[in-house]
């Protein structure tokens, strides 16, 4: 098994994720948490990158404190929940030096693939890389978790990791692996961790490499994208 992935399994349950700190169903979930902060630990990282703020930030910004250099990025598409993050942040009096940032969603193509994607400057994530670790918790539902992966590979240090959570969906996450395994091959290196919470999937980047974006289901991709967008718009800060 990959020493990473063995040593946080082996320490995860002496993380402790408190009842009165955890938010609740939208966060991600508590034994996913445990991993994601023994993860953080075993691999000694310094610099991550989170897409989805909340509960997540907390974990991991408490694993980075003591590192010298640490460095988290948190990027969210909503303003609301950005500032709700930062605040609980704040408040928790954690060292670490976290950066939030609100970046709304559009429609962008990776190649011939019509996704939503985050508004990121360009070249921004590699101008702050390489990060060791990304967590890939959001957008919100169904609004496309296949970009971040796009965006955020060149910014990961050869050797380092991205890490997606909800990976057991059938429709949703395991067909963004399969695309993204299609668009980089052997530049990277996927391990399903179904049993822990709604499956997690810890992805080693083994080489730096250009996508050659896969051509798999790109018209129901493109339909569903749009699907996507239209309630993305509806939805706007509920
Ligand atoms: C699956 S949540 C996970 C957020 C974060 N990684 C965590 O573990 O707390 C993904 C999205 O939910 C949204 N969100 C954050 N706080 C929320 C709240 N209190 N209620 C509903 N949605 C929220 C954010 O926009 C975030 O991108």
């Amino acid at each position: 098994m990959n020493p990473y992935i063995a040593a946080a399994v082996a320490e995860m349950d002496k993380v402790s994720v408190s009842r009165f700190e955890h938010p609740g169903s939208w966060a991600m979930d508590p034994t996913s948490c445990r991993f994601l902060a023994a993860f953080t630990r075993a691999l000694g990282a310094k610099r991550v990158l989170e897409f989805g703020s909340g509960f997540s930030t907390l974990m991991m910004a408490r694993e980075i404190a003591t590192q010298e250099g640490n460095y988290l990025l948190s990027v969210d598409d909503s303003a609301k929940y950005t500032g709700l993050a930062r605040e609980a942040f704040e408040t928790s009096e954690c060292p670490a030096k976290v950066e939030f940032r609100t970046a709304p969603l559009k429609l962008k193509l990776y190649g011939p693939r019509l996704l939503l994607g985050y508004t990121l400057p360009k070249g921004l994530l590699e101008a702050l890389g390489p990060f060791d670790l990304v967590l890939i918790d959001a957008p919100h539902h169904d609004y496309g978790r296949e970009s971040v992966f796009y965006d955020a590979f060149a910014a990961v240090a050869p050797g380092g990791y991205l890490v997606l959570d909800d990976a057991n969906r059938a429709d949703m996450e395991k067909e963004y692996v399969r695309a993204w395994l299609d668009s980089y091959g052997d530049a990277i290196d996927p391990i399903m961790l179904e049993g822990i919470g709604n499956g997690l999937c810890v992805i080693e980047k083994v080489d730096d490499c250009e996508p050659r974006y896969s051509r798999r289901g790109l018209l129901k991709t493109a339909l569903k994208t749009a699907r996507n967008y239209s309630r993305y718009l509806s939805r706007q800060e509920e």
